[in-house]
């Protein structure tokens, strides 16, 4: 180690004592430390990497900063388990190069394969070699021992591998970076390639990777057959959620409804730009088919903006036609206009509708005014879609549904250029005869209305762009085992967001994971869709367990009392006269701070409220509540799994076709718990709840 340079013993002076203040805790004790779910002795944690499974052993890498409990010096920490429950860490796996003081190579997401035929020729007295392919991260530029020269804050892919399971690993330094660059045409994404996942496949006999050219939304797909040479192959994107860049993906199997019909799923992290109501990371996925060489999504799992199949327009504003000449009563400004071909002269740009053409009463600025009145047409479908922006005000801007005369629904814009879906449930009024009515009586600021594609559908139009993994904000990176069969895929995914990963009240370790899932593929109405099961040997850990049944609960909250702080929860229940139904946990014992998981019968969705659920302050995005669309089950019922530990929700809703991951940093003496019943009663309750033993003891 060199010392002469102030500013690297400045350096190391600061990483050591890092170390020093981050003692492990033998006890997993401390305030918020997961109970069941792995988090570190100390130090920062993000994506799990490398999972493995080999002979009755589950291997779990993460990334890993040795020196301290925010990000850097980004190395692979490494535990394992023979039940998914009971954690054992070990020694870090692959150590930042240079560590602490003079880091040279960090060692980014990727994924560990087992070389069962000795492709790789690693293999040396007839034991098996592991391979890890990883991003190397290299802070400066250099020249390497393999003479390949590195830009300064390159990512490449490399590999290493290891003669005793996963325990040590030797870098391939006569070669690496494997992969030093994307292709040609992408030279310019050298800073923004990463997180390789790496497979066998089969059929073609060959390892495929699976490599994310980040900002571009695009995966590329490599083949090799000894690990060491990659040929591209195809690439993929971008679809669906964009919102931020792509990260860890990987393709991985799953027969749909337990048939041979087999399927491929692209899985991958987007952050930012996560589910709806989040802020930050998020999991989207694609089912589609991978032949060996190409991944192509099913048309069905792509998003693209529209109304749902099979819908029927009512109009759509396209074409040369005035409001008049296509059939609308126009009044005020709007007598002679004509749809608007997007944004008009003075506006910010308008975004979101479809085709060419679209209503926008901007046409002389905000002093526009005037009503539409549709010709009256037969209510048909469940649903009345649109898409509005614009004015807010309901009074002022608005798109009316009328019913003899008399106006039974009523939507406006939100302020904004920006066109987004609304639906009108009119199951009420369905076969009666309706006129739709857009007015505009406002002249001062967002005085104008901007509408599109009126359509009838038995579906929801929704404003989703993507299929989520997981509905709630702290489920990103996730990764499914190598090793294990097809139908056995179990994934885990880090229980944090970059958002705020790094200020999240934890000390000394900071980041936990989620609790491993089994993933299974089914049909949903009409659509492939993952559903999750929680993974783990759970009947061991588990405790007692109360059962309450009540045939009904009265509107308002039913007290539970001390449930414990590690909790594994069933409940179902029954529409009544409820809005919303669901159970308060890790609350006080004044119910000051609880965090409500629940069901909003208004708008089938399940969700997690963590907006008072103790320590919230650190970042102002934090105190939300998260949603996830499910339907009500066949026999009338919904039924809801969840999972609570010292700093965490987990809820499964259905059959696991609706998750919501959820942080949450409750007060010192959170045990309580009670139902609520907001808006009238609930039927036919049934709880049971479980303490979850510690994993630690
Ligand atoms: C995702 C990520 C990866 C990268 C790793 C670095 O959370 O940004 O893309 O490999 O973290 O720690």
């Amino acid at each position: 180690m060199k010392f002469s340079n102030p500013a690297n013993l400045f350096l190391l002076a600061i990483s050591a004592s890092q170390v020093a203040t981050a003692r492990p805790s033998k006890t997993y004790t401390e305030m918020y430390r997961p109970q069941f779910h792995f988090s570190p002795a100390k130090n920062w944690m993000n994506d799990p990497n490398g999972l493995v499974y080999d002979d009755g052993t589950y291997h779990l890498y993460f990334q890993y900063n040795p020196g301290g409990t925010t990000w850097g010096a980004m190395s692979w920490g490494h535990a394992s388990s023979r039940d998914l429950t009971h954690w054992t860490e070990h020694p870090v796996a692959l150590q930042a190069r240079g560590f602490p003081d003079n880091i040279t190579e960090m060692f980014f997401s990727g994924t560990v394969v087992i070389d069962e035929h000795n492709t790789s020729g690693f293999g040396r007295r007839g034991k098996t070699p592991w391979i890890a392919m990883y991003t190397s991260y290299y802070p400066i530029e250099q020249v390497l021992p393999s003479g390949k020269h590195i830009r300064k804050d390159q990512q490449a892919q490399s590999i290493a591998y290891s003669l005793d399971k996963g325990m040590t690993w030797t870098t391939y330094d006569a070669e690496n970076p494997v992969i030093a660059e994307p292709p040609a045409r992408y030279q310019d994404q050298v800073l923004e390639f990463r997180d390789p996942s790496v497979f066998w496949h089969d059929a073609t006999h060959r390892w495929i990777a699976v490599v994310s050219l980040a900002k571009l939304h695009k995966i590329l797909i490599y083949t090799s057959h000894d690990l060491k040479h990659w040929d591209l192959a195809s690439e993929f994107g971008p679809a669906n959620a964009v919102g931020g860049v792509w990260e860890c993906p990987s393709i991985f199997p799953l027969s749909l409804d337990g048939s041979s019909d087999v399927k491929w799923v692209l899985m991958l992290g987007l952050n930012p730009g996560g589910p709806p109501g989040t802020v930050g990371s998020g999991t989207q996925y694609i089912v589609g088919n991978f032949d060996g060489t190409t991944f192509t999504a099913d048309t069905d799992s792509i998003h693209d903006g529209g109304a749902p199949e099979g819908s029927v327009i009512f109009e759509d504003f396209e074409g040369e036609k005035t409001f008049a000449e296509r059939g609308w009563t126009a009044t005020g400004d709007l007598t002679n206009a004509s749809p608007a071909k997007g944004t008009l002269a003075g506006q910010n740009p308008v975004t979101g509708f479809l085709g060419e053409q679209l209503l926008n009463t901007f046409l002389n600025g905000d002093a526009t005014t005037g009503t539409l009145s549709s010709t009256p047409f037969e209510i048909s479908h469940k649903y009345i879609n649109f898409l509005v922006g614009g004015g807010s005000n309901t009074n002022e801007t608005a798109i009316r549904l009328k019913v003899d005369g008399r106006t039974v629904h009523t939507s406006a814009g939100s302020n904004s250029e920006g066109l987004t879906w609304q639906s009108w449930d009119v199951t009420a009024v369905e076969g009666k005869e309706g006129v739709i009515e857009i007015s505009d009586n406002a002249t001062g600021g967002w005085g104008h209305i901007n509408v599109d594609q009126i359509s009838f559908s038995n579906m929801r139009a929704t404003n989703n762009v993507a299929n989520w993994l997981d509905w709630g904000p702290d489920f990103y990176a996730a990764l499914g085992f190598n090793g294990l069969p097809r139908d056995q895929r179990t994934v885990i995914a880090w229980m944090n967001n970059w958002q705020y990963g790094g200020v999240i009240p934890t000390d000394p370790w900071r980041s936990a994971m989620t609790i491993p899932r089994h993933l299974a593929l089914k049909t949903i109405d009409g659509k492939a869709a993952l559903v999750q099961e929680p993974a783990g040997k759970w009947k061991a850990l588990t405790r007692g367990g109360r059962v309450f049944t009540f045939r009904r609960v009265d509107g308002g909250i039913r007290e539970l009392g001390r449930l414990g702080k590690t909790l594994q929860i069933e409940l179902t229940f029954a529409r009544d006269k409820s809005s919303t139904f669901g159970i308060a946990v890790a609350a006080n014992r004044d119910y000051t701070s609880e965090t409500r998981v629940g069901y909003d019968f208004s708008t089938q969705e399940v969700f997690i409220d963590r907006t008072r659920s103790g320590n919230v302050s650190f970042d102002n995005t934090f105190a939300s509540v998260y949603r996830a669309p499910l339907s009500v089950g066949a026999d009338g019922t919904v039924s809801l799994r969840v999972f609570v530990d010292w700093s965490s929700v987990e809820v499964f809703g259905g059959e696991g076709e609706a998750t919501i991951t959820s942080q949450i940093f409750p007060e010192k003496d959170a045990v309580y718990g009670r139902l609520f019943s907001t808006g009238g009663s609930t039927n036919d309750v049934k709880l049971r709840v479980k303490e979850v033993d510690s994993a630690w003891r």
